[in-house]
């Protein structure tokens, strides 16, 4: 790829830039513009809300923004005889369609994997989907087969999340 890019930490006050490329994939997976005027505003909120406990990075192509992942950091309970312990949930993976498969995602999951490492995580837990299976196995993940899920049992339809 010949484009330059960048990533950065953001925080709330990059919620309208986030939000942008939030509203971009949900058009992207229906193919058309979805009308929901009060997005935006529900958007900053859970960014201002979520902020605290999530770290959150934004990925620009030729100063763009392109894409975007954050780690919902869980803080384990304290335990006597061991210091503070977290782990990560990665979550919100995307790049934008026309910046695929040129190394962008790649670098973010190295970004978003050194700040795991440098800050002691125990652990990142995601939920991919298949396609997405080879690229978070190249940035150092595996199958987990220590894990229960109870997925929504109500009945109606099951759909894939995101997140
Ligand atoms: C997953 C994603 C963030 C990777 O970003 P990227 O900049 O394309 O990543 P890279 O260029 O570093 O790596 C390319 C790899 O991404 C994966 N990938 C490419 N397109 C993808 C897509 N539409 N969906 C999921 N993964 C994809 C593939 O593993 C690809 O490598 P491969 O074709 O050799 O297997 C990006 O493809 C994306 O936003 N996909 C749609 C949203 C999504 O699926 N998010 C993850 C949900 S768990």
């Amino acid at each position: 790829m010949s484009d330059t890019f960048e990533i950065r930490r953001a925080g709330p006050e990059d919620a309208p830039v986030l939000a942008g490329l939030r509203r971009a994939w949900v058009e992207e997976m229906a193919r058309q513009e979805v009308d929901d005027p009060g997005f935006e505003e529900r958007f900053d909120e859970w960014m201002r809300r979520e902020h605290e406990q999530r770290v959150t990075w934004l990925g620009c192509v030729d100063g763009e923004p392109a894409g975007m992942v954050n780690m919902l950091v869980f803080t384990r309970m304290p335990k006597p005889g061991r210091g503070s312990s977290r782990w990560g949930y990665l979550a919100n993976f995307y790049v934008r369609r026309e910046h695929r498969n040129g190394g962008l995602g790649a670098a973010m999951l190295a970004e978003l994997t050194a700040h795991a490492d440098r800050e002691d995580f125990a652990r990142v837990v995601l939920s991919p989907s298949d396609r997405s299976v080879p690229f978070y196995e190249r940035g150092g993940f595996r199958a987990a087969y220590d894990l229960m899920i109870r997925p929504q049992s109500t009945g109606r339809t099951q759909r894939r999340h995101s997140d």
